[in-house]
């Protein structure tokens, strides 16, 4: 979002006390925020709060006695690279479709509707929600093709009472905005992306498994959905949650290696990309026992068989058809290059993403990575040590399919 211009609607809402964290969170991603809102929105969130957070003067007033911005909602538009309404109460919902400019958000949203992308994120009670006039106002927002309504949540609402039509937190909102404004060069494309770490079961409380948060797979798949495409994630535990902009992902949660493989290999024939970022055990125990294990008295050791799991992407490798592409990641502790390059070769992958151990900030858990991206025919490129966002980016990037 750096450099990006949003311009930031306020209607006269309770929810409109969740606005400065959003304005807060669009600046730390490197936008620039400007703000319009309805005199009803000032009962909720002061001028000095969005102009302090914001860094620039809050258009209010179309008629205020001493204006420089007298043509401001004309002016805001031009700059903007995007709008967003949030909270938009029915009130400016309807206004808004039916083309009705009375106030500084309502005439700058009208000189916005037909230019520039819209964001709307409706708030309000949910009868309100229900309202026939407001269902039909929605309809009609939801027509115009540069207009994206943001879906209420359900939940408990300021009345009291609970329903649907709470406004969304401010980072989902955020989210939003940054898949608006996110070219949509992977539209129309099937992406398949394995994450997490897998769990093999010992006992019914215990485990062999590893390190992996899901957050490189999790990043790489809010890309592929940013970027428009269809996106079937398949993760083993992890502590992320699937909400808010991540609704659109298609979640196929599972626990071990045979699940992962099972879940894979029902998505891929319908996948131009395919992404295995998981990390998965290469063996599980032999038996799984039915009871806890005991500690059996003077016994100071014991051992516990393995078999070894099915590799997915060797599978996946095997069945890959033309047209598709099978990117793997290799996660290496010595011999980096030869083992990753072993890896594509004997998995029949069409790129790899190597990280490394010994480097600070790479890998399992940590909110950053460094990685280097192999393809079959021999180039190689290296993304630096970033946070996992901007290294999913720089992946998808490296990829020419
Ligand atoms: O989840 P995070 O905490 O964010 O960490 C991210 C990560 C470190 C897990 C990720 O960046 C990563 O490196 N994933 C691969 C981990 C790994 O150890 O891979 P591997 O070298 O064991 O396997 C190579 C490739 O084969 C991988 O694409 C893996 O998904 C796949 N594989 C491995 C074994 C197996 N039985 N089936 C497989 O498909």
């Amino acid at each position: 979002m750096q450099g990006k211009h949003i311009l930031l609607g306020v209607s006269g809402g309770i929810a409109a006390y969740k606005t400065p964290e959003l304005i807060r969170l669009l600046i730390k991603q490197g936008a620039e925020v400007r703000t319009t809102v309805t005199r009803n929105a000032l009962q909720f969130v002061t001028e000095t709060t969005l102009q302090t957070l914001s860094g620039a003067p809050v258009y209010s007033d179309v008629f205020a006695a001493i204006n420089e911005h007298a043509t401001e909602h004309i002016s805001l538009p031009e700059w903007a690279d995007l709008m967003i309404v949030a909270p938009a109460t029915a009130n400016v919902l309807a206004k808004c479709a039916a083309g009705i400019a009375d106030d500084a958000l309502t005439t700058t949203l009208c000189s916005c509707m037909a230019h520039k992308p819209i964001l709307i994120a409706p708030a309000m009670n949910d009868k309100m929600w229900e309202n026939p006039a407001i269902e039909r106002a929605v309809e009609t927002l939801r027509g115009f093709p540069n207009v994206r309504l943001i879906e209420p949540e359900e939940g408990l609402l300021a009345c009291g009472t609970s329903g649907k039509g709470r406004m969304p937190e401010p980072d989902v909102l955020c989210e939003h905005v940054l898949a608006a404004l996110t070219p949509k060069t992977m539209q129309g494309r099937r992406v398949l992306i394995t994450a997490g770490p897998t769990v093999e079961p010992i006992d019914p409380v215990r485990f062999v498994s590893n390190y992996s948060s899901g957050k490189m797979g999790f990043a790489l798949a809010r890309e592929c959905l940013r970027r428009g495409a269809e996106v079937t994630l398949v993760c083993g535990p992890t502590a992320l949650h699937i909400e808010g902009y991540d609704r659109q992902l298609t979640y196929r949660p599972v626990q071990t290696a045979q699940q992962m493989l099972a879940a894979a290999s029902e998505a891929f024939p319908e996948s131009d990309l395919t992404i295995l970022c998981a990390a998965v055990a290469d063996y599980r125990p032999a038996s799984v026992a039915q009871e806890k294990l005991k500690k059996q008295p003077g016994i100071d050791t014991m051992t516990l068989r393995l078999v070894e799991n099915p590799d997915i992407a060797a599978t996946l490798g095997r069945k890959k058809q033309a047209g598709q592409t099978l990117v793997g990641f290799a996660l290496e502790t010595e011999n980096e290059e030869q083992n990753a390059l072993g890896k594509m070769a004997r998995k029949n992958l069409d790129f790899i993403v190597l990280n490394s151990l010994r480097d600070e900030g790479a890998g399992f858990g940590t909110d950053t990575n460094r990685v280097r991206i192999y393809s079959s025919d021999g180039a190689k490129k290296d993304c630096p040590l970033a946070r996992k966002e901007a290294v999913a980016r720089q992946i998808l990037d490296g990829l020419t399919t």
